[in-house]
């Protein structure tokens, strides 16, 4: 006979927390089925036009543009900031030249500067000063490869931070929130939230995106590589999204700089690569491309490494998670949901011989 309180059930909760609201925030907002996305009542595509990173950072963190002398002020600060203390550069020193970038990010802080440094290290290089005047962009490109960028790299380098800097409750943010609701301190939220970014499903896909395109390496390879790959149901990086159901509207500009950079470079292969792979999977899956996919190969032809990319995507979250951490701070309740059970119940322990 069975025992009806013994008898497991099926699930309803929404798995992955999917169209689940946790809490309230002013920080930013996705419209999933507008393709829109919000920072402190800003509409992306205008700050991506008009703004800087460094201002867009003061919007996240004081929710309000900032005046002349406010902006003035943070960007004086950050400048002086860039340098990081000798003992930490040593400490870099110490990695293993094939630790992945973004692991060696969690052991330490400053995030430009330390990308920067920690790349230029296991090239054999010495690290570069920074340059306290430049801008956040500028000055991560110039201390990656040890000559300032051209005024467009980093022009598009900068509006590629002003892309990534929020994106409501991602899972990253998420978690820096739940390690921030327990009181522990900024550090901790913030190295949680590494972690969580590194994964291919989430920050980790840009890499990605790139490795798919050059395995695939010719655009006549393409469409036959996509099918057998969805056949085969393998996820292709840089699509789909939890919350868009239309174009990602920060896709919408790194589609552009993807075309820009390449013909500048006199070589459109990726971008062409990158459309034809766009139309693809449309077709085949009516799937948009999300904020990781043009910057792969955006990245790629400005000349950074692979595995820098979601390491760049950090540099630019990290505003965002601080916005995140201080407004849960602010108004503290510890994260602490429920699981649904879906085991038994009532079941008696049966001694080890008698199994
Ligand atoms: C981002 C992502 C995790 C969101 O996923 P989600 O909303 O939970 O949707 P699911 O993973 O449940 O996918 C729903 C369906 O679309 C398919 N799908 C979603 N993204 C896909 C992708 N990139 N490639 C192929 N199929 C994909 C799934 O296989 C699934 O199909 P099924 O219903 O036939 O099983 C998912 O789209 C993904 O893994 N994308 C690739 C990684 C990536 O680019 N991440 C960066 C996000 S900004």
């Amino acid at each position: 006979m069975i025992d009806k309180a013994n008898e497991s059930h099926t699930a309803t909760a929404a798995t992955g927390l999917r169209g689940v609201v946790v809490g309230a925030s002013t920080v930013s907002d996705v419209v999933g089925d507008k393709g829109e996305l919000i920072y402190q009542g800003y509409n992306i595509h205008e700050l991506a036009k008009s703004s800087t990173f460094e201002e867009v950072a003061f919007l996240l963190w004081n929710k309000c543009l900032p005046r002349r002398s406010e902006l003035d002020e943070l960007k004086r600060a950050i400048g002086e900031a860039y340098a990081v203390p000798k003992p930490i550069i040593d400490l870099l020193r110490q990695i293993p030249r094939e630790a992945d970038p973004i692991d060696v990010l969690r052991t330490a802080a400053q995030f430009p500067t330390l990308v920067a440094a920690a790349d230029r290290i296991r090239r054999g290089l010495d690290p570069v000063e920074p340059l306290p005047d430049e801008n956040i962009a500028t000055n991560f490109l110039y201390m990656l490869k040890g000559e300032k960028p051209s005024e467009y790299d980093a022009h598009v380098f900068d509006v590629c931070l002003v892309l990534h800097a929020d994106h409501e409750l991602n899972a990253s943010t998420f978690t820096a929130r739940v390690v921030a609701g327990t009181l522990a301190n900024i550090y901790a939220s913030v190295t949680a939230a590494i972690g969580a970014l590194s994964g291919p499903l989430h920050g980790g896909a840009n890499t990605n995106v790139m490795k798919t395109l050059l395995e695939i390496g010719d655009i006549k390879n393409l469409e036959s590589f996509i099918k057998q790959a969805l056949a085969a149901k393998r996820k292709i990086m840089g699509f789909g999204h939890a919350v868009y159901r239309t174009e990602d509207p920060r896709a919408t500009h790194l589609r552009q700089f993807s075309k820009e950079m390449g013909e500048r470079a006199g070589d459109t292969k990726w971008y062409e690569m990158s459309r034809k792979l766009e139309e693809v999977m449309m077709r085949e899956k009516g799937l948009y491309p999300n904020v990781d996919f043009f910057s792969a190969s955006t990245y790629y032809v400005m000349g950074i490494p692979l595995d820098l990319y979601t390491p760049i995507f950090a540099i630019s979250r990290i505003t965002g998670w601080t916005a995140h951490i201080l407004e849960q701070y602010a108004d503290n309740k510890l994260i602490r949901p429920r699981a649904e059970y879906v085991g038994p119940r009532n079941l008696r322990y049966v001694a080890i011989d008698k199994r």
